[in-house]
């Protein structure tokens, strides 16, 4: 099934505006509304008397008009008589400062009293619309994220940390806490990795971020288990924030959930960039689908110019359509826009829906209309259909975190690491799954494993065998450095890697903001066009077994390895000692395809994303034209052109910001 529609908030606009909105959601060909994830003053105006016969009109009008509902759950927002009553689930800033009444997400995840309070709504809730015929799913709160140093915190951190470690000598010596004298005696001296006058331990930064996950995913659960006892069929959701987030571990906190959602803003937040990276939000798709091996919904997709303070760009003509086609491509079964129509007041004034201020439908409603005739006809042949990919991207959240507490090189990001070996597979329309390092890789061709920092034992003997099996793998600069709790290895490096790498990082250097050192390419990578650069670290290697593929060209480690090559069981492992300009990446991801056999969905002119969803025999193509330009693709075979029903083979032509989708005829 596919499911299109808006985030409404039908609080926010007198009751006698309503049949306006069904009429004109109906006539975009909504199926799908999402409602009342803020709504908590709404639905609880005074401690436990509950007001839901205002969400059962909405909901009837609706329903009334072929749509069903997402139901949140309102607690990313609690109303003031809450937080007056118990002032300490406000959360507690890093800088140790408590925050006020005001704003959204102002609460502790742990904070019993909260938790109560959330009990009940979410139960009264559940009760109430368990068994409603109209609604679909239940998004818990949104957007989980924003730690808290709290004291309640740092008790339930002690449990985690006694959970974990069972005895103060273990974690002593875990988190090496003989430096600067830290060595605990009694479970409460532990403190939070926060207002510690300096940098803290960071194997104790690492831990909390740990644990604060863990929090929310505890949270989740809470409400889980409000919600299951009472729902019929209905679906368990939560709104993700895609791969640019990393405040939580995704895979926790995708496990109980029946599917993953997440929220789409291409043309970001207040930043004034003019183009789009088609590539970021493409990695993210693929990330959200890989949280659970499944498709996934898009529960906020932009559809108009962002904005808190200021604005961001408008999404030109064509963009909403676009977005909405490439999350298909990648996987998604649902794209509900954010937000139906653009809020007169509170903070977001400025962030804009598919309708103005004004609720006239413009362009945008237009673009949103279009798109949602074409999906009612698309539906059938969507159905079943999946992303398949044979390369796959380690996406692995204790680097992460670790990396968030020592970047190493101030210009290091993980994400952005991860998203320039990404690109280089997208720019060659090639699919991805973004797994975590425990995940069986048996199916993949090609695995391209970014900056894997924190290595446990059971990940390096995964990657091993993979290799072992006859994969081929990539590794990149500061793998294999630290240990699972945060602490360096006693090992050469890449540590629990290099036996697989076969070779050894002699030494490195951390490179300034903007410099870059030229390679050159050496063995099997000889003789192809130029290698590109070397930036944010440089390591020099030492094969222990490996051919060299890449040196640096000048500079005082001229004529030292750069890139090698480890034939290791049935399979190679390369390891690239540095992060890697897109010459560079887009050379060696070109090469590692060739070496594993991995081709395209179909090659395209650059600006023209092509992925595949099929499902048995059923292939489906999806030719996206990112370009502002119009496109020529060139066909092989006879193909259908789904969206205006139509033959094509031969040359074919993408309008700027167009879109096929082809099935072979
Ligand atoms: C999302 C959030 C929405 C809305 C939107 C625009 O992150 O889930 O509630 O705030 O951003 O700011």
């Amino acid at each position: 099934m596919l499911y299109y529609g808006a985030d409404y908030y039908p609080e926010h606009w007198p009751e006698s505006r309503w049949p306006t909105d069904a009429r004109l959601m109906q006539e975009a060909g909504f199926n799908l509304v999402r409602l009342g994830e803020f709504a908590w003053s709404r639905l609880e105006p005074a401690p436990g008397r509950y007001d839901f016969a205002w969400l059962d009109r909405a909901i009837d009008l609706l329903a009334a008009h072929g749509m069903r509902v997402v139901l949140g759950t309102p607690t990313a927002s609690p109303p003031p008589w809450l937080m007056a009553q118990h002032p300490d689930a406000f959360l507690v800033r890093e800088d140790g400062l408590r925050a006020t009444y005001g704003h959204r997400r102002c609460y502790c995840p742990s904070n019993p009293a909260y938790r109560e309070r959330t009990a009940a709504i979410v139960g009264a809730l559940a009760r109430h619309y368990g068994a409603h015929p109209h609604i679909l799913a239940w998004q818990i709160d949104n957007e989980f994220g924003s730690r808290c140093y709290c004291e309640h915190c740092r008790q339930r951190f002690h449990e985690w940390l006694r959970a974990r470690y069972g005895t103060l000598d273990a974690l002593n010596e875990a988190w090496g806490t003989v430096f600067w004298s830290q060595e605990y005696t009694d479970w409460t001296e532990i403190p939070l990795p926060a207002a510690t006058g300096g940098v803290a331990n960071p194997s104790l930064a690492l831990d909390y971020r740990r644990f604060m996950s863990d929090l929310y995913v505890e949270y989740q659960a809470l409400q889980i288990g409000e919600l299951r006892p009472y729902s019929r069929g209905q679906l368990i959701t939560h709104n993700l924030m895609g791969f640019g987030y990393e405040g939580l571990n995704y895979y926790d906190l995708a496990r109980p959930l029946d599917l993953v959602s997440w929220d789409n803003y291409p043309r970001g937040f207040w930043a004034t960039a003019q183009e789009v990276d088609p590539a970021a939000p493409a990695l993210s798709h693929d990330a959200v689908r890989g949280l659970k091996g499944a498709s996934f919904w898009v529960m906020e997709e932009q559809s108009g110019p962002s904005g808190w303070e200021t604005m961001g760009a408008a999404p030109r003509p064509g963009e909403v359509r676009l977005w909405a086609y490439q999350a298909l491509a990648h996987g998604a079964d649902a794209i509900v826009y954010f937000r139906w129509r653009t809020c007169r007041f509170g903070t977001e004034q400025l962030w804009h829906g598919i309708l103005d201020h004004d609720g006239r439908p413009r362009r945008r409603y237009e673009e949103v209309k279009q798109t949602g005739q074409e999906l009612a006809r698309l539906a059938a042949a969507l159905a079943g259909t999946s992303v398949k990919a044979e390369v796959a991207l380690i996406h692995c959240y204790d680097s992460r975190f670790a990396f968030q507490v020592q970047p190493g090189n101030p210009g290091f990001r993980y994400a952005g690491h991860a998203l320039d070996l990404y690109r280089a597979l997208h720019r060659r329309n090639v699919a991805a799954d973004v797994v975590p390092p425990t995940a069986d890789l048996s199916g993949y061709r090609l695995v391209l494993a970014p900056a894997l920092h924190v290595v446990a034992p059971q990940v390096a003997e995964n990657l091993e065998r993979y290799v072992q099996q006859g994969g081929t793998l990539l590794l990149t600069a500061r793998s294999g450095v630290k240990t699972a709790t945060n602490t360096v290895v006693d090992l050469p490096l890449p540590g629990l890697l290099a036996r697989l790498a076969g070779a050894e990082v002699e030494e490195y250097d951390s490179l300034p903001a903007g410099a870059a050192q030229p390679l050159a390419f050496a063995g099997p990578l000889a003789g192809r066009p130029p290698a590109g650069q070397a930036t944010v670290w440089c390591e020099a290697l030492a094969p222990r077994g490996a051919e060299v593929l890449a040196s640096y060209a000048s500079g005082w480690l001229a004529g030292r390895p750069a890139a090698t090559r480890h034939r290791h069981g049935a399979g190679q492992a390369i390891y690239l000692g540095t992060c890697g300009d897109a010459v560079l990446l887009q050379a060696l991801v070109d090469w590692l395809l060739a070496e594993a056999q991995v081709r395209p969905a179909l090659a395209a002119p650059e600006g023209v994303e092509v992925t595949l969803r099929q499902a048995d025999g059923r292939q489906l193509l999806f030719l996206l034209n990112h370009a502002q330009e119009p496109r020529e693709v060139a066909l092989d075979g006879a193909w259908r052109e789904l969206i205006r029903d139509r033959p094509a083979r031969g040359l074919l032509r993408l309008e700027a910001r167009g879109v096929a989708i082809l099935e072979k005829a």
